[in-house]
């Protein structure tokens, strides 16, 4: 299992909902560590470059749409396995199809509004938290 760090957002449904302690709570009891957070307003060309992987996609206008219409928490989680602990606290991307007890079973309210970002793979984690974090800004412990 090895040690792994991966980038968690908390979209703007969730931070709407005031329920960012909840989330960050889970992270934590799932033996998760916080090495990095803030708080942003992503601008539209933070969130296009951010999904870029799905550019092409029919969602992708909603998806930037929906990124940029309030501020969202972006966290560095570390432990291991990080990656996919968090896939699977997250659920399934259709909260409809979200595990009972997954975050977004309990907090999302469609697949586009779902609640939480999580890292798919080591790379796009690697590529994730240096897009939102400088090295100076992670506090490894
Ligand atoms: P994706 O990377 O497939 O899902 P995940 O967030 O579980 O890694 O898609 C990125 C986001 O795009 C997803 O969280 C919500 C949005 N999206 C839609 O709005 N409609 C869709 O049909 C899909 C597949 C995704
Ligand atoms: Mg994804």
């Amino acid at each position: 299992m090895a040690n792994q760090r991966t980038l968690s957002i908390i979209k703007p449904d969730a931070v709407a909902k005031n329920v960012i302690g909840e989330i960050v709570s889970r992270f934590e009891k799932a033996g998760l560590k916080i090495v990095a957070a803030k708080m942003l307003q992503l601008s539209r060309e933070q969130a296009e470059g951010f999904y870029a992987e799905h550019k092409e996609r029919g969602f992708f206008g909603e998806l930037v749409g929906f990124m940029t219409s309030g501020p969202v928490t972006v966290l560095v989680l570390e432990g291991g396995d990080a990656i996919a602990k968090n896939r699977e606290l997250m659920g399934a991307t259709n909260p409809k199809e979200a595990a009972p007890g997954t975050i977004r079973a309990d907090f999302a309210q469609s697949i586009d509004a779902n609640a939480v970002h999580g890292s798919d793979s080591p790379e796009s984690a690697e590529r994730e938290v240096a897009y939102f974090f400088g090295a100076d800004e992670i506090c490894p412990r």
